[in-house]
């Protein structure tokens, strides 16, 4: 068995409390569902800055009565230190995914991203460490890594940031590290490379490229790729996401906290391969894509142009174990955008 399997197996019949941040959004209504799943109590923080009821209402409609009951929502926003300190009463493990994402919304409007994501941050863990929660699991990101050449990239070698928002995130794990040593506060950070899967906002000007391309295809619209398609990424399916989650926040080996993590596969694919990929898979159900082509246009400011993960530490010190390699997680992807209302 995986140290998750075993994870799996065990939590039902302890339930504890946890918070989970940002829990209308992506990461976070996924979270939600896994952990009611589980029959574990949750309490979610959100100001639909960019999440959405529909995925609260989703995962209400994928569980029991009897485990949604064990959530409570409560509508606020992490620059408001009392929300954050109301969300933090009784919890065992805060995982805090609330931040403003995307590279080209920092470099737009650096103040917002940073009001949310350092000042935010700041206050949840102040919040979390006078609650005194048993651990801070918090998202990190792979946009820490900068202008960092090497390849794969491991979690003790970082460049400069490249935007504002691999500034916030950076210094996310900063404050965190302080709170270890000033005051013996129990975090994890989990450094997210290209998370994908169901519930990913595929609409507006920051969406992430796989949603936002699957969405494009299937409506006829433009595919743009910015500079050349051989910029490359380590594409990672939620799943394993919400595995390094749980795994992080309950895990009881003492060398294990206070670091950082990268949550990817450890697998490599360019915009050109995604590209092709999506549109193979898709071609089937929609005639139109027999002449589709992407549009290519100049590389984005901010942006790294590979990306690449080390997971061994993940796997060593958590008992990671990735469930889903990109092909098999984007055919589930590619399923639930489908099913959608378009
Ligand atoms: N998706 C990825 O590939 C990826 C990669 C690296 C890091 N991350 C990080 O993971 C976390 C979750 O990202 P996601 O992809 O689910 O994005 P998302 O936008 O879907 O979710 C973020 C959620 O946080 C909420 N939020 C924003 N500002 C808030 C505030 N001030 N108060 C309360 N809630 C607020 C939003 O409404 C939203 O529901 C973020 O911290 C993001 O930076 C994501």
């Amino acid at each position: 068995m995986t140290a998750y399997e075993t994870l799996l197996a065990t939590l039902p019949s302890q339930p504890k409390t946890w918070l989970v941040t940002g829990v209308a959004g992506f990461i976070g209504s996924n979270l939600l569902e896994t952990l009611l799943k589980l029959n574990q109590r949750v309490v979610g923080l959100d100001n639909f800055a960019t999440g959405h009821q529909h995925n609260l209402d989703e995962v209400q409609s994928l569980v029991s009565g009897e485990q949604w009951a064990n959530f409570r929502f409560i509508r606020g926003d992490i620059r408001q230190l009392n929300d954050c300190q109301t969300a933090c009463e009784g919890v065992d493990y805060v995982l805090h995914q609330a931040a403003l994402g995307s590279v080209p919304r920092s470099l737009e409007d650096p103040i917002t991203t940073n009001g949310t994501n350092i000042d935010g941050f700041l206050n949840m863990l102040v919040a979390a460490r006078d609650a005194q929660v048993k651990r801070f699991v918090y998202a990190a990101s792979s946009s820490t890594y900068g202008d960092h050449p090497a390849l794969p990239k491991i979690e003790e070698n970082i460049g400069k940031p490249l935007s504002p928002y691999a500034v916030t995130k950076y210094v996310n794990e900063l404050y965190a590290d302080v709170f270890a040593r000033a005051y013996g506060f129990n975090t994890i950070g989990l450094r997210y490379f290209n998370i994908f899967g169901k519930r990913q906002d595929p609409n507006g000007a920051y969406a992430a490229v796989i949603p936002k391309w699957i969405a494009s295809i299937i409506k006829d619209e433009p595919v743009y790729i910015n500079g050349d398609g051989e910029t490359s990424r380590d594409f990672c399916y939620i799943d394993n996401a919400v595995q390094a989650n749980l795994l992080a926040a309950t895990t009881e080996n003492t060398d294990a906290t206070n670091q950082v993590y990268n949550v990817a596969v450890g697998d490599r694919t360019t915009l050109n391969e995604l590209f092709w990929h999506l549109h193979e898979n898709l071609l089937p159900r929609f005639a139109h894509l027999q002449e589709f082509e992407p549009t290519y246009r100049d590389f984005r400011a901010g942006d790294v142009r590979h990306s690449l993960a080390d997971v061994g530490k993940s796997a060593r010190l958590l008992g990671y174990s990735p469930s889903h390699r990109i092909g098999e997680g984007l055919a589930v992807a590619m399923q639930w955008y489908l099913g959608q209302k378009h």
